[in-house]
C-alpha cells in the first residue's frame, strides 16, 4: 500500500469483477475509468506537460498497476467506444454527474445514427446508472480498504493528540492547525481528507468554520475537526478540549452529556441495526442532557418526539466514511426506510451541542460553548470497533495532556 493509493492489481481486478457481475451485461462507462471487460483510458506520458502538472501513469504503467486487460490513451476513447458500443445491450453511465460527458455521448449517438441514414440505425444501448450498485459495494469495505482506513485513523488520532499538546492561551488557531497537520505529514499522510476546522470559543458554534485565525484565550475550549488521508482513504475526527489546563464546571457538564451521547451512538452501531440507530441514540441522550443542563423542561420521550433538541443539535450524527469524507452509499431504501448497517461499513458518530453566545434561551454560563466529539466506527459481527480510539477523549485523559503542556508562554 503506497501512501497515495492502493496499488494491488489483484484487488482492483476482484473489485471490478464483483461490480460487473452485479451490474450484468453491458458496458460500464465511468469518467476517468471506463471499462469494457477492463480497459482503461488514461492520459499518455508527456514529459513536457509532466514538468508542469506532475507525473502521469501513461497506458503501460496503468495497465500493470490497475490490473486491467488493456489501457489506451484517452484520445482513443471515442474511436474504441464506436467499435464496442454497438455490441452492448446496456451502457452503465451516470447521467447528470458531468454535463460535458452527457453532451459528448449524445453527440456520439447522433453521429452513429447519421452514419446509418440509408438503413435502419442501430438502437443506442439502454443507459443505466451504475452508482447504486457501485455505492453499495463501496459501503462494505474489503481488507485493503479497512487497512487503509486503520492507518488514516491512527494518523488522525495522533494529529489530534499533538494539537492538544500544542494549544495554549495566546497561540492562534492556525498555529495549532499547523502542528496537527505537520503530524499528519510526518506520519505519511500526503494530504488532509477535508479542510481542517480549528474553532476556539464561540467559533465552535459555527459548524463550517474555516477561518482558523483567532487567538486562543484561557478559559475557552478549542474544537478541532480534522482528518488525515492515507492511501486514498480519510479519517474524520473531532475533539474539543480546554485551551488552558482544565474544563470549567459548565464546560465539563456539557462535555459529559455529549460524551455520554457519543458512547450511546457508538454502541448503536451494531450489525443489522437501522442506519439511523446512532442518531436516535444520540438524540435521546442529548435531550436528557438538555433537561439536566436546565435548557429544556418536560419528559424526555415527549421532547424527543417533538425534536426539541434541534436549536442546539442541528446536524446529523453519522455519515459513511471511506475514499470520501462523506462517502457514497444509501442511508434509506426506495421506500424511505433506513437501511440496515452492513458488515464492514465505516461510519462516523459525531454528536454535539452548540450554545451561541447570544442565545437567551439557555443559562448564561452555557452561552458560547460548542462541543462536538467524533470518531470513526467499523461495523463488525463482534460489535462496533472504534478505529480512532487512540485520540484522547475522556475528561481525565484530556486534562492530563492540557496540564502537562510545557513551555507555556
Ligand atoms: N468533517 C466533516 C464532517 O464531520 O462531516
Ligand atoms: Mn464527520
Ligand atoms: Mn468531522
Amino acid at each position: 500500500m503506497s501512501r497515495d493509493a492502493i496499488h494491488d492489481p489483484k484487488l482492483h481486478r476482484a473489485r471490478r469483477t464483483r461490480l460487473l457481475e452485479a451490474l450484468g451485461d453491458g458496458l460500464l462507462l465511468l469518467p476517468t475509468a471506463p471499462e469494457t471487460r477492463a480497459v482503461l483510458f488514461v492520459r499518455p506520458r508527456d514529459p513536457a506537460r509532466e514538468v508542469w502538472d506532475g507525473k502521469r501513469y501513461g497506458p503501460a504503467l496503468a495497465q500493470r498497476l490497475f490490473g486491467v486487460d488493456a489501457a489506451h490513451p484517452i484520445a482513443d476513447l471515442w474511436r474504441v467506444l464506436a467499435e464496442v458500443l454497438p455490441t452492448q445491450p446496456r451502457l452503465f453511465h451516470r447521467l447528470g454527474a458531468d454535463p460535458a460527458w452527457d453532451q459528448r455521448l449524445l453527440q456520439f449517438f447522433a453521429a452513429q445514427a447519421k452514419k446509418h441514414r440509408r438503413r435502419e440505425p442501430p438502437a443506442h444501448p439502454v443507459i443505466q446508472d451504475p452508482l447504486p450498485v457501485l455505492a453499495a459495494q463501496r459501503l462494505q469495505k474489503d481488507q485493503g480498504e479497512i487497512d487503509a482506513l486503520r492507518v488514516a485513523a491512527a494518523i488522525t488520532a495522533s494529529g489530534h493528540e499533538v494539537a492538544m499538546r500544542a494549544a495554549r492561551p495566546g497561540r492562534h488557531e492556525y498555529e495549532v492547525q499547523a502542528a496537527l497537520e505537520a503530524e499528519f505529514r510526518r506520519l505519511g499522510s500526503p494530504r488532509n481528507g477535508y479542510a481542517s476546522i480549528v474553532a476556539s470559543g464561540a467559533n465552535a458554534c459555527i459548524l463550517h468554520y474555516h477561518e482558523n485565525d483567532r487567538r486562543l484565550r484561557d478559559g475557552e475550549l478549542l474544537l478541532i475537526d480534522a482528518g488525515a488521508e492515507f492511501a486514498g482513504h480519510t479519517g474524520d475526527v473531532t475533539r474539543t478540549f480546554p485551551v488552558g489546563r482544565a474544563f470549567t464546571e459548565a464546560q465539563a457538564a456539557v462535555y459529559r452529556v455529549v460524551l455520554r451521547a457519543q458512547l450511546a451512538g457508538i454502541r448503536a452501531c451494531r450489525l443489522g441495526a437501522r442506519s439511523d440507530a446512532p442518531h436516535r441514540a444520540c438524540v435521546r441522550v442529548l435531550t436528557q442532557g438538555l433537561v439536566e443542563l436546565g435548557v429544556l423542561r418536560g419528559t424526555v420521550a415527549k421532547l424527543v418526539a417533538k425534536e426539541r433538541h434541534k436549536p442546539w443539535y442541528m446536524h446529523g450524527t453519522s455519515h459513511w466514511l471511506g475514499r470520501d469524507v462523506h462517502d457514497v452509499g444509501a442511508y434509506r431504501d426506495a421506500d424511505d426506510r433506513p437501511e440496515p448497517l452492513p458488515r464492514h461499513a465505516v461510519l462516523t458518530v459525531e454528536p454535539g451541542l452548540y450554545f451561541a453566545p447570544d442565545d437567551r434561551k439557555v443559562p448564561r454560563e452555557l452561552r458560547g460553548i460548542g462541543i462536538r466529539i467524533e470518531d470513526d466506527v467499523l461495523v463488525t459481527a463482534r460489535g462496533p470497533e472504534v478505529l480512532t480510539a487512540a485520540a484522547p477523549k475522556s475528561i481525565a485523559a484530556i486534562e492530563r495532556i492540557c496540564a502537562g503542556r510545557t513551555g507555556i508562554d
